[in-house]
């Protein structure tokens, strides 16, 4: 397991969730053209998030991590895009807010293309083709066609990532993320929503305090902390051909670097020890996630651990825990337990989506808010009683006005899932919903705050 890595050692290992691609030569053609193609990002910002992360997994700030499932070419367009980096931001501002402390912002986007599905195939009226697995890889229409790998999709996908994060770039430098816009719209929302006036004592807070910053002289025209932000883009490292292509020597440290997205991760079908998926991630400096599910066991976390982050260094390894409501307390604790007997650093993000996941009658696969909210307060609850840092939360959402999860304070109802089912993949929150939980979580977050207050603080307030 710890044999020499190169970026292509992957291949020699078992794997899972691979494409069967018809035209090899085609294939390995694409792969070189993208590896003399320029990096998505370098090196130096991927480490700068591990500083941050670094600072989370010593229980100082929270990693705010969320997207679409699977990004689509069809729907790539600006307004996707602001209006997922505009919900994105109101989150991050009332969790920051409220948790007095720094909110890491990650997207799952420009790169969060590639699927792990259930089955390899998938049958309709007695035809088999195979699954849709993301479109770098194949397309959801159910025709033959559509449905054959096609090599020629990695370079959609790559040049859509490179398109998406350049606005994403040019809204977090170039003024859109100004602080006081992002409360103005959190205003629109406090006042549209049925459950507002919960929300409302925390939204006249920022308000205060912003009022209180412009009286003082520290307004966005002067101040570039309060108008402009800083965002990290990750997704699951599923295609390793496409990352390998990506992967590249940092010339500053000499270290190899994935450069498709700051940070990556490993999903809960594809993190075996001795498989391609982790071998690929266990080389790459970035900072990386793995997600896991009911079936890790306390054992093999530790060998996971020291397998990916050798050195125990803080910020490098996320652990996305996504158990479902009814599983987080019989499988949570003993893997903290572990970790902490082991004296491990990582961050632990807490991912509500993916054990939530049912078929409604009507046979969409759907999400009910209340059992997301019920897995986060678990996870947040079991943090506490381990004297450890829940430190994070990953959701699948979108700025749009989808409907695809149940419930909330509109009350989506299954009749309603058909008016906008988007999603080429799972289920996301939808715009109201996604402020909705941020607003939750950061009361949560400031009770925490106000019944254990950070040793750091205190001093300081003392000085
Ligand atoms: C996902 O994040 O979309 C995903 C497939 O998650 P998991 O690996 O946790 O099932
Ligand atoms: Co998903």
């Amino acid at each position: 397991m710890s044999s020499r890595w190169t970026p292509d050692s992957w291949r020699t290992k078992p794997i899972e969730q691979v494409p069967v691609y018809m035209d090899p030569a085609a294939l390995a053609e694409v792969e070189d053209q993208l590896a003399s193609f320029p990096p998505l990002v370098f090196a130096g910002e991927a480490r700068e998030l591990k500083a941050k992360l670094a600072r989370v997994a010593q229980g100082e700030g929270f990693l705010l991590q969320g997207g679409d499932c699977a990004e689509s070419f069809a729907e790539h367009g600006p307004d996707t895009i602001r209006d997922f980096f505009r919900v994105f931001l109101q989150m991050a501002v009332v969790l920051t807010y409220a948790g007095g402390s720094p909110v890491v912002k990650v997207g799952r986007i420009a790169g969060q293309f590639a699927k792990p599905r259930s089955a390899p195939t998938e049958t309709q009226d007695g035809i088999e083709l195979p699954s849709y697995r993301g479109d770098i890889i194949n397309g959801i229409d159910f025709t033959e066609e559509s449905r054959s790998p096609d090599p020629q999709r990695m370079h959609m996908g790559y040049r859509q990532a490179a398109a998406t994060l350049n606005l994403l770039r040019a809204f977090a430098q170039g003024g859109y993320a100004n602080l006081e816009h992002v409360h103005q719209w959190n205003l629109g929302f406090v006042a549209d929503s049925p459950a507002g006036h919960r929300y409302q004592e925390l939204s006249d807070h920022i308000a205060e305090t912003l009022r209180f910053m412009r009286a003082i002289g520290l307004t966005p025209e002067n101040t570039s902390q309060l108008r402009s932000t800083s965002l990290y883009t990750s997704h699951e490292a599923l295609l390793l051909g496409y990352e390998q292509a990506l992967t590249r020597v940092d010339s500053t440290s000499g270290d190899w670097y994935a450069t498709s997205g700051h940070f990556l991760w490993a999903g809960d079908r594809t993190r075996q020890l001795d498989h391609a998926h982790l071998d690929y991630l266990r080389g790459v400096k970035n900072p990386i996630g793995v997600k896991i599910g009911p079936s890790m066991t306390p054992d093999e976390l530790i060998k996971m651990i020291d397998l990916l982050s050798p050195q125990n260094e803080p910020g490098r390894l996320t652990l996305i825990c996504r158990f479902g409501a009814d599983k987080v307390g019989d499988h949570l604790p003993a893997l903290i337990r572990a970790v902490e007997r082991e004296g491990k650093s990582v961050v632990w993000a807490c991912d509500p989506m993916h054990g939530n996941t049912i078929k409604a009658a009507s046979g969409y696969k759907t999400r009910p808010f209340d059992l997301i909210l019920k897995e986060v307060e678990a996870f947040f609850d079991i943090h506490r009683s381990e004297g450890t840092h829940a430190g994070g939360l990953h959701v699948e959402m979108t700025g749009s006005n989808v409907t695809e999860c149940v419930g909330g304070a509109k009350a989506l109802t299954d009749a309603d899932l058909s008016d906008r089912y988007h999603t080429h993949c799972d289920p996301r929150l939808n715009a109201d919903q996604s402020i909705e939980l941020a607003f939750i979580v950061a009361e949560r977050l400031r009770r925490e705050r106000e019944e254990h207050p950070q040793p750091e603080i205190s001093i300081a307030a003392g000085e």
